[in-house]
């Protein structure tokens, strides 16, 4: 993630990488967990349209609350772009996976209720 960050209300500065696929022992960060339990994205998700395409203003502060045995919860002007580059999503709120169970990456899709993901 790139953009004035805060985690947990706390500034983190403005780039971070935050644990999607649930293993990591440093949540919300990652600690590159992902190697080594099999972690495989969905691929590329379609794009969604949006009403608020363009974004009137692309900066300000982007804060992340990792939910309680959940995903993370995203506020702020927000552009979530794919690997290849194509923007994926414009929206001003969003919950985005972190047990790594979600059949629609990166967006959470319940599966962690029932996976049982436990945050902490
Ligand atoms: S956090 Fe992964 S599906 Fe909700």
């Amino acid at each position: 993630m790139r953009g004035e960050l805060t985690v947990d209300g706390k500034s983190v500065g403005f780039r971070a990488a935050l644990c999607r696929c649930g293993a990591s022992k440093r949540k919300p960060f990652c600690d590159k967990s992902h190697k080594y339990v099999g972690f495989a994205a969905t691929g590329e998700p379609p794009s969604r349209k949006s009403e608020l395409e363009p974004l009137e203003q692309r900066d300000g502060v982007l804060a992340v609350e990792p939910e309680l045995d959940g995903p993370l919860v995203m506020q702020g002007n927000i552009e979530i772009v794919a690997g290849s580059g194509r923007t994926v999503a414009i929206t001003r709120e969003e919950r985005l996976c972190r047990c790594g169970a979600s059949a629609n990456k990166p967006f959470c899709d319940e599966s962690h209720r029932v996976t049982g993901f436990r945050s902490i």
